[in-house]
């Protein structure tokens, strides 16, 4: 509201210099000595010229309020200049942990590697013998320190995280001239629906400029890698039809996130059409377990619970139910490595496609919506706390009111079969939880 300022005062502005105008002509047909004409001519350019500077003032003023530079969430260092990559123990340590230790394994770039999901997805690829080298630039979206003891956790299974950013092309480029990566599982992105109204930048620095400078290294080297990214369900946006499937359109997003994985896709069919890389694209669907992240309602609402917080339970119009299709971490683990499995090879070399390559779209969800206010009630029981309820509207901030994956497709292609149910998955996630945060009662656990 507060950008809105200018445009009045610029309107309130616009009514002087036309009645000093007016002002002027009346005075002009009275006066009788052209020295007074001057003068008043001379008053009245420089009037003009006062208004107009002034105007350009607030048009520039109005403009910079417009479109304020709203950064990416900040980094744990300036990493774009003082990242301590380079030299010949990181290259070894590049090496030793993209090394692939199975006589089938791949060799994988993993992005977003210290993120809820890249930390399992790496966990998972490095005990099955596969290579992984994890990226992450640690920004303070949500709690570093979760972030740094994934790192731990991902140091001690042998996985090494470089810390930088995807739009950083040097580093990309250098990371494949030490390891020629066969895969990359891209997770890095700004998560999230509801912190676009406050950094809407993250959204595209991260998820539409971050995306577009991995691919541009991937399609630069050779061999091309085949990649496997991490699109949303979000792009279903206001779609009433479910369970979702894949054919339906998805051209109703309800938040700018949703517009950045769809504006993903459809760079993945441009790079894919264009340069022969093989590209596979995941919509997760509210994916959550243990080392989950803390902006993401099962999460907050075990903190706000323990915490003797009030719970914003959200209801749709017409007291509707809102509804999610919560997804087990290992379940969604077990769709990237298929996928990762199944991708066919690039076909490009020197950034030009020598055929058609592999282009899919995958739903992985449970497809077993649950309504939030159980979700609630599944925590409450499990950590023997009641919660101090508040049932309030959905707000028009980016959360649609349901959603429900038609996963029949991941099912045929990759064997996809989730197995476990939101009162099996919690149970694991509070177990975590308590045991992360309070470790004293871990045992009750
Ligand atoms: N968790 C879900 O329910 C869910 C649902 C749909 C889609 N997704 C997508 O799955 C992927 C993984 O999600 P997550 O839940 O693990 O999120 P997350 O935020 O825990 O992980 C993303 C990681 O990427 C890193 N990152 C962000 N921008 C980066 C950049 N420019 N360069 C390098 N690293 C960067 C972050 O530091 C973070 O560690 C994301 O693409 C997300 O949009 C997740």
């Amino acid at each position: 509201m507060t950008q809105l300022k200018p445009i009045v005062s610029h309107s309130h502005l616009d009514s002087i210099p036309s009645s000093a105008a007016g002002k002027f002509k009346a005075d002009k047909s009275s006066s009788s000595t052209s020295t007074y004409i001057h003068r008043l001519r001379f008053n009245s350019s420089l009037q003009k010229l006062t208004l107009w500077s002034f105007l350009f003032l607030v048009a520039v003023l109005f403009f910079f309020l417009l479109s304020p530079p709203s950064p990416p969430p900040p980094r744990r260092k300036n990493l774009q200049s003082t990242t301590p990559w380079g030299g010949s123990d990181w290259e070894r340590r590049v090496r030793s942990s993209a090394r692939v230790r199975s006589k089938t394994g791949l060799s994988v770039l993993v992005t977003g590697a210290a993120g809820f999901v890249g930390t399992h997805v790496s966990i998972a690829l490095k005990r099955r013998g596969d290579g992984v080298l994890g990226l992450d630039n640690f920004n303070t979206y949500y709690d570093v320190a979760l972030k740094e003891s994934r790192k731990s956790l991902l140091d001690r299974t042998g996985v090494f995280v470089v810390e930088g950013d995807i739009n950083d092309g040097v580093l990309l480029r250098k990371l494949f001239d030490v390891v020629a990566f066969t895969h990359v599982m891209h997770l890095a992105a700004q998560a999230g629906v509801r912190y676009a109204m406050q950094n809407p930048n993250s959204y595209i620095h991260s998820n539409i400029a971050g995306f577009v400078s991995l691919l541009e290294v991937c399609k630069s080297v050779n061999p091309q890698p085949a990649i496997v990214w991490a699109s949303s369900s979000s792009v279903y946006g206001l779609n009433s039809k479910v369970p979702f499937s894949e054919k339906d359109r998805t051209d109703h997003p309800a938040s700018l996130y949703a517009a950045t994985k769809k504006a993903d896709e459809a760079i993945a069919h441009a790079y894919n059409y264009i340069h022969g890389l093989s590209i596979t694209g995941l919509r997760f669907f509210t994916v959550y377990g243990p080392w989950g992240r803390p902006d993401m309602a099962y999460f907050f609402f075990t903190k706000d619970i323990l915490e003797g917080k009030e719970i914003s339970v959200f209801e749709g119009p017409n007291h509707g139910t809102v509804a999610r299709d919560f997804t087990y971490i290992d379940d969604v683990v077990k769709g990237c490595l298929a996928s990762l499995d199944t991708a066919k090879k690039s076909t490009g070399s020197g950034g030009k496609k020598k055929g058609a390559a592999q282009l899919r779209i995958f739903n992985l969800g449970n497809t077993k919506p649950v309504p939030v206010s159980k979700l609630l009630s599944i925590l409450e029981k499990l950590l023997k706390v009641k919660a101090k309820r508040k049932v309030v509207s959905l707000p028009r901030n980016g959360d649609v009111q349901f959603t429900h994956a038609n996963i029949s497709l991941a099912y045929k292609e990759l064997g996809y079969k989730p197995t476990t149910n939101l009162e099996t998955g919690l149970k694991k996630f509070v177990k975590w939880y308590v045991g992360y945060y309070d470790p004293k009662k871990k045992s009750a656990w």
